[in-house]
């Protein structure tokens, strides 16, 4: 199909009434609906659709940086603002799939030089939406890279939200500097920018990948998370990020900022003290991140 800005979009549809769009710009997906009809992806009314840059909301994939360490190279890197290409839609009893590519090419070796291969893929059914990127290095030689999946979740009013789950972890405060421990629930009722790092010990089943997002009291919306890297399960990181009026950017324009949550898994690397060791990729090897997202009510 044709979205905003005429750019191509694909939708799934599911018998029971849920349905997906995703822009190939980006492999952005910017709609989850329930079989009630409910929204459960916010995008920004002040959303840019020209093909160039980042579209503000949705599911926006950082790829191969997350934020700017590498300064020659865009905020969370190019995958976000590529062109994709629809590789297959797919449909059986349970739902509907879609899967959509992305391979350097002359321009993003220009950015990163490095040959890979990234394929997004997009599963509706009843009751979820499960989204997985999978990242394959197609060199000779290992590369190191951070990818996110940057959902932005639809919810009524920010000062309201809890996230549960990431109790008991680490994160880093980019809000206002420093490391803190996260002890219950996390509540956004300002400017909140945060990655909770992925320490804990997959093996004790304690991995605290589920999240659970909170309003009014009750729970709307589970979401599981993963991530590996060469068939491994990694710990991953989840960054939890809202701008409020203080740091919402251009295309965010106030108060559209209290109708969103981001809860973002990622594989962005090691933690040590203040600086982060990338995950590196083996020649041949495969890494994914998915997000599963089962709204409750
Ligand atoms: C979050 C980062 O993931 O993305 C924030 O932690 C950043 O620091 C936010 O501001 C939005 O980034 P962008 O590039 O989409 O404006």
């Amino acid at each position: 199909g044709k979205g905003q800005g005429d750019l191509d979009t694909v939708e799934l549809r599911h018998a029971s009434g849920a349905s997906a769009q995703i822009y190939l710009f980006g492999a952005t997906l910017t709609s989850y609906k329930t079989p009630d009809g409910v929204e459960r992806i916010f995008v920004s009314p002040g959303a840019i659709f020209d093909g160039k840059k980042a579209i503000r909301g949705g599911v926006p994939l950082v790829f191969p940086q997350f934020g700017q360490p590498d300064k020659a190279m865009a905020q969370h890197g190019f995958a976000r603002s590529s062109h994709w290409t629809l590789a297959s839609v797919e449909d059986n009893i349970e739902g509907s799939t879609a899967t959509l590519t992305l391979v350097d090419s002359e321009a993003t070796r220009a950015l990163w030089n490095h040959s890979f291969a990234l394929e997004f893929v997009v599963s509706l059914t009843a009751a979820s939406l499960k989204m997985t990127l999978k990242v394959t290095n197609t060199s000779e030689a290992p590369f190191s890279f951070q990818t996110l999946l940057h959902t932005y979740f639809r919810v009524s009013d920010i000062g309201e939200v809890g996230v549960r789950g990431l109790g008991g972890r680490t994160y880093l405060d980019k809000a206002n500097g420093g490391k803190e421990l996260q002890v219950s629930d996390v509540a956004l009722p300002s400017f909140t920018d945060r990655v909770y790092v992925g320490g804990k010990d997959l093996a004790s089943g304690n991995a605290a990948k589920d999240v659970l997002i909170i309003q009014k009291g009750g729970v709307s919306c589970a979401i599981c998370n993963e991530g590996s890297i060469a068939g491994v399960p990694k710990p991953i990181e989840i960054v939890v990020w809202n701008p409020y009026e203080e740091k919402s950017p251009g295309d965010l324009p106030p108060p559209a900022f209290k109708e969103f949550v981001c809860v973002e898994p990622g594989l962005i690397g090691q933690m040590k003290d203040d600086f982060v060791e990338m995950h590196e990729l083996p020649a041949g090897a495969v890494a994914c991140i998915s997000q599963k997202i089962i709204p409750t009510s």
